[in-house]
């Protein structure tokens, strides 16, 4: 009998293909995110799902799914599944890191230029026909180049904007748990430093950490207050790991010259009064969504699902004990 696999939302084609090679489709052909209760009852007969962040894998859905083998999350991030929970039912869960790295290394400068350079806000008022001259001050902004860009967590995503800072010129700063090989530092002339000191020096502070317990607020009070005056926060990490009512206040009160944002603590929801600052960009998670990126991640979560399904190893296991 073909195992039988849940999609749960929308995906491209190409995970469509590979999953109905050797599995039973139970395709949720929608952008709907599917109820807690809808999801627990189309897992009851699942033994593989291909799910999205916006699903919420938590014990109790587990629960629900006796039959459970696979858990392939169409993202990198996978801080809305359980992990712990599905290692103790011997769930394997994968991801898809790697072929959204450069797409969200670029988004994140993009967001760095834009909010710097107070872009959306100068696009808006040409558009709305407000335009009368060229002025001495008219939307300036911020230098980037020859700035000090501090990187909060130093993986794929936070590397590859190192990278693109060199072009700019950049003087970068990184704090990470483990230091990178001295090679690497040498090659993306990146400094590691404690946090603190980080926050205290740089023009840019950039998030790249995962979201999930380990991280909630690692952006508090604290670390807003430590930073100057003039600088930025950018985060295209996950809206858990910076307290967004710190942030709020810190704007609202000119601690900090502004923020870039592409993630939220309760998305899709975004705070009133976060829109309503002038010194923000805010974007809807738009990080890897490039569409042969996503493309790819699709096709990426399938094969790994199928692989689980057939007893082999997948690409991207995050729960090795699994298969230990
Ligand atoms: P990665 O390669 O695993 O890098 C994560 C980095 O965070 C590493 O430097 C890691 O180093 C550090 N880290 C992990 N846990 C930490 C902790 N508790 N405290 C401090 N540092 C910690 O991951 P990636 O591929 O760069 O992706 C990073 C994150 O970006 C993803 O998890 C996802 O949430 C987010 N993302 C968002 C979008 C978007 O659309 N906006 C797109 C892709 C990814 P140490 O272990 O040495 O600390
Ligand atoms: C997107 O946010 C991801 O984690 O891939």
């Amino acid at each position: 009998m073909k195992p039988r696999v849940l999609v749960t939302r929308k995906v491209y084609p190409a995970a469509l293909a590979i999953l109905q090679e050797d599995c039973v489709v139970d395709y949720h052909d929608a952008y709907e995110v599917l109820s807690p209760e809808r999801l627990q009852r189309k897992l009851q007969h699942a033994h593989g799902v291909v799910c999205q962040l916006t699903d919420r894998l938590d014990a109790a859905a587990l629960a629900a799914a006796p039959n459970l083998r696979a858990i392939a999350q169409i993202a990198v991030g996978y801080d809305n599944i359980d992990v712990a929970a599905a290692t103790a039912r011997r769930i394997a869960v994968t991801n898809t890191p790697g072929v959204l790295t450069e797409a969200t290394a670029d988004l994140t400068f993009a967001l760095l230029l834009a909010t710097a350079r107070r872009l959306p806000a100068a696009e808006r008022f040409l558009h709305s026909g407000a335009w009368q001259r060229w002025d001495i001050d008219l939307w300036c902004g911020a230098d980037v180049h020859g700035r000090t860009l501090g990187l909060v967590g130093f993986g794929r995503i936070g590397q590859a904007v190192a990278r693109r800072a060199q072009g700019f010129g950049m003087r970068v700063l990184y704090s990470s748990r483990n230091r990178a090989e001295p090679a690497l530092e040498a090659e993306l002339r990146a400094q590691h430093v404690p946090l603190d000191l980080l926050l205290a020096q740089s023009d840019f502070v950039s998030v790249h950490v995962p979201g999930g317990a380990a991280t909630r607020h690692l952006i508090g009070v604290e670390q807003v207050c430590r930073m100057k005056r003039t600088a930025f926060l950018i985060n295209t990490a996950r809206g858990s790991v910076v307290d967004e009512a710190a942030l709020i206040a810190a704007l609202e009160e000119g601690l900090l010259a502004g923020a870039g944002l592409d993630v939220f603590e309760q998305e899709p929801q975004v705070p009133e009064a976060l829109r309503r600052l002038p010194n923000v960009v805010l974007l809807p998670h738009i990080g890897s969504a490039v569409t042969s990126v996503r493309s790819l991640m699709c096709a990426l979560a399938a094969r790994d699902c199928a692989a689980v399904l057939r007893g082999e190893r997948p690409q991207h296991l995050v729960n090795p004990e699994v298969f230990a």
